[in-house]
């Protein structure tokens, strides 16, 4: 069975899980414990390259952490987030669909509501993840969408477009908790929600935050299941002092 299949059939029955990953030590990590899905996110144009939004990762960096990630999940499936403007026409997008899957991801995933390019790549039986809500690769600033009546109609209306071009699954990002609920009810794909409430099919946080990296980003849907900022401080200081003291290199650790 596809892995696609599997992840459908996971609505209504388990949770899916999904995290993002970079590279190939954290992918191999991850592969090692029960989630769901690995998503080479372009959130790492902030999270890895420092830059202040999505907007500038190239194919080719998605493409470079994508074979990382992909030689370290062995059991995982690997889905890669298509940059902006990789997918502005079907044409163009089912041929970077292709080098994304070549590069060794099982799936893509696409921000927003483009329903030819999405028929388009299921058609040719490409896995595809869709995205609504929140559109960082778009969005002039980053706070809930879908709050109005009117906005939160239309992202419901986009939603059941994309699953009716046959989207695997579906990320809500930002949305308030009554809208992700709907959505969810009122689709066939699972849902996985970033700050979009308990009722969705699963959910998805991006690694570098729930691993607690990044003590400048606080949104209300983030929990940090670890403060690894604080660890990497404390492990460089205590380096730095046994360097400089003579500790370190000690007997243990020299060739003879
Ligand atoms: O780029 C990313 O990491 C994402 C997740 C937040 C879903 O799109």
């Amino acid at each position: 069975m596809k892995f696609g299949e599997k992840i459908k059939r996971m609505k209504g029955n388990r949770k899916i899980v999904m995290l993002t990953a970079y590279d190939y030590l954290t992918a191999k990590i991850l592969d090692e414990t029960p989630i769901d899905l690995i998503l080479v996110g372009d959130s790492l144009a902030m999270t890895f390259q420092g830059c202040k939004d999505t907007r500038k990762v190239t194919m080719e960096q998605m493409l470079y952490h994508s074979m990382a990630v992909a030689k370290g999940s062995e059991k995982t499936p690997v889905i890669g987030d298509m940059p902006v403007d990789s997918y502005s026409t079907p044409a163009k997008a089912l041929r970077n669909a292709g080098r994304f899957l070549k590069a060794g991801t099982h799936g893509i995933k696409i921000e927003g509501n483009h329903p030819k390019v999405v028929q388009t790549l299921t058609e040719a039986g490409i896995s595809v993840m869709g995205h609504v809500g929140l559109l960082p690769q778009t969005a002039e600033s980053y706070r809930v969408q879908g709050r109005e009546e009117k906005t939160a109609e239309l992202i419901l209306k986009e939603a059941l477009e994309l699953d009716e071009c046959g989207v695997f699954s579906m990320v809500l990002e930002c949305v308030p908790e009554s809208l992700g609920r709907k959505i969810t009810e009122n689709i066939k794909a699972p849902t996985i929600g970033i700050g979009a409430g308990r009722f969705c099919d699963g959910q998805v946080l991006v690694i570098s935050d729930i691993l607690g990296l990044d003590n400048r980003f606080t949104p209300k849907f983030l929990k940090k299941y670890a403060n690894l900022r604080e660890t990497i401080r404390n492990v460089a200081q205590q380096f730095s002092k046994e360097v400089r003291s003579g500790l370190y290199p000690d007997n243990e650790h020299i060739y003879h």
